[in-house]
């Protein structure tokens, strides 16, 4: 993580395309990192803070079709701004490994290639929101689109029953746009190997935990856990 200490903590993201597993696996490593005696701080993007809430509901409300392109994107990174300042950097200032669902390689993915916005206008943002603030390690969990889509299916359907408002307005999105978010994922992956982890999701949850978790301990020097 740049501009801290080295005794400061560790910024671990999670990333993918929708029903990746990222979620539940990002809740199998914290409570491992947990016994082994680290403090963890679980956030979400985008969420993470009070505010960071209410405009979640925003981003994703379905009912909001008419929301612009960069408008979407302003409002994803007013999202993590606050939560760099409000919640992310104390807690690396405190030493903990904090754990994020999302961060700025998905606005790379969905806004600056899905949507066509550019990378460059994504990364300026970035430097004004996170100011240098970069993980120190990325886990992508890669699965094939018919899996992704079909879970993420599965999953609005099960929360549309419950009657929660459909959090659906980035899956709604069609097919060419979610390859072209897969696309890009995997090509910022092979620009960034020294960061980004590339883990095969679709084994069972057991392995792929087990595969996060050699990743993680090797780089947080954790040992016999
Ligand atoms: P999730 O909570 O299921 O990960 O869903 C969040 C949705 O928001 C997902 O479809 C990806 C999208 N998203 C962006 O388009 N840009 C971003 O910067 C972030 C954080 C999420």
């Amino acid at each position: 993580m740049s501009m801290t200490s080295p005794k400061a903590g560790f910024f671990i993201t999670f990333e993918g395309l929708d029903g990746c597993g990222k979620t539940t696996q990002m809740k199998l490593l914290a409570q491992r990192l947990r016994a082994a005696g680290r403090a963890v701080l679980e956030s979400y993007e985008p969420g993470g803070t009070r505010i960071g809430a209410q405009v979640r509901r925003i981003l994703l409300d379905a009912a909001n079709h008419e929301l612009c392109a960069t408008a979407e994107l302003l409002l994803y990174f007013a999202c993590r701004a606050q939560n760099v300042e409000e919640a992310i950097r104390p807690a690396l200032r405190r030493g903990d490994v904090v754990l994020s669902d999302r961060f700025t390689d998905s606005t790379l993915v969905y806004q600056g290639v899905g949507r066509g916005l550019g990378k460059q206008v994504v990364l300026t943002l970035d430097q004004i929101a996170c100011k240098g603030l970069v993980p120190d390690l990325t886990l992508l969990l890669d699965i094939d689109l018919e899996t992704s889509l079909a879970r993420a299916r599965a999953r609005n359907d099960a929360a549309g029953q419950s009657g929660a408002p459909a959090e659906t307005r980035m899956d709604d999105q069609d097919l060419a746009f979610h390859r072209k978010v897969q696309r890009a994922y995997a090509e910022l992956a092979a620009e960034h190997p020294e960061r980004i982890v590339v883990i095969d999701a679709r084994a069972a949850i057991e392995e792929i935990a087990e595969r996060i978790w050699q990743t993680v301990a090797r780089r947080l020097e954790i040992f016999h856990v």
